[in-house]
């Protein structure tokens, strides 16, 4: 679509002042908005991912684009601590539970009661509560004192975009990560577009953050983040 044409309907459509600069900062360029991202990247502007949309993240289908184990298999092992934060309902939650094994533990961090809920509820089902501890944070205050240093691996999946103070976000990650801990983030093509991905890394590198190279079909909104030490 033509910038001018956006910049009518997006006036017309998202009177909000921040619908219009999401779909600028955070949506994709331009010349590849269609009709589908531009009603996208204005529902997403105003809102965290409704509980709704984390009923729908659950289907089992979504594994044959996003395996939890061909994702995360190269960096969890037995006995590792990880940190899920946006965790909604678990789908990568449970999955991660099973990977460290009865040794290890996950620790699931939302902003949302309903999705802990529903989160809590599958991880006593599934046997997992033992290994699976659930975190309701606010966006300003992240309390995890008790986890600096502790940290293997951060698993931030398709949330990093929802989170309005991204500086102070990477840098409470990299005060949980061990030395050489890792944080590995995956956002969705649809309305991050490249130029916002690479800002996003900008803040986490400012953050003591190091960007590892990863193969090049992880598609471009894919880091692994690796802790500064020394
Ligand atoms: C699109 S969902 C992704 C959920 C999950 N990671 C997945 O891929 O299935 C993003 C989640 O991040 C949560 N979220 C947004 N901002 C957050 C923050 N600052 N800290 C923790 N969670 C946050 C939202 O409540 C929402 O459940």
């Amino acid at each position: 679509m033509e910038k001018p044409i956006i910049d009518i309907l997006s006036y017309f459509f998202y009177p909000s002042k921040r619908s219009r600069q999401f779909l600028y900062h955070y949506g994709p360029a331009p010349e590849s908005v269609n009709l589908f991202t531009f009603i996208g990247a204005g529902l997403m502007a105003d809102h965290v991912c409704p509980p709704w949309m984390g009923y729908f993240l659950l289907n089992p289908l979504r594994r044959l684009v996003e395996s939890p184990e061909r994702m995360f298999g190269p960096f969890v092992r037995k006995g590792m601590t990880i940190l899920e934060p946006g965790c909604a309902m678990g789908f990568f939650t449970l999955p991660l539970a099973r990977m460290v094994g009865p040794t290890g533990r996950v620790i699931a961090l939302e902003i949302q009661d309903k999705m802990l809920a529903v989160l809590a509820r599958r991880a006593r089902k599934a046997g997992l509560s033992d290994r699976i501890e659930v975190r309701r944070i606010t966006a300003d205050r992240y309390g995890l004192d008790d986890l600096t240093g502790r940290v293997d691996v951060v698993a931030a999946v398709h949330m990093v975009h929802e989170v309005r103070d991204k500086a102070r976000f990477f840098s409470e990650m990299a005060k949980v990560l061990r030395p050489d801990g890792r944080l590995l983030v995956v956002e969705p093509r649809g309305h991050v577009s490249i130029e916002a991905f690479e800002q996003t890394m900008a803040l986490a590198q400012a953050a003591g953050l190091r960007r590892e190279t990863l193969p090049k079909r992880s598609g471009g909104r894919r880091a692994c983040l690796v802790k500064n030490c020394g």
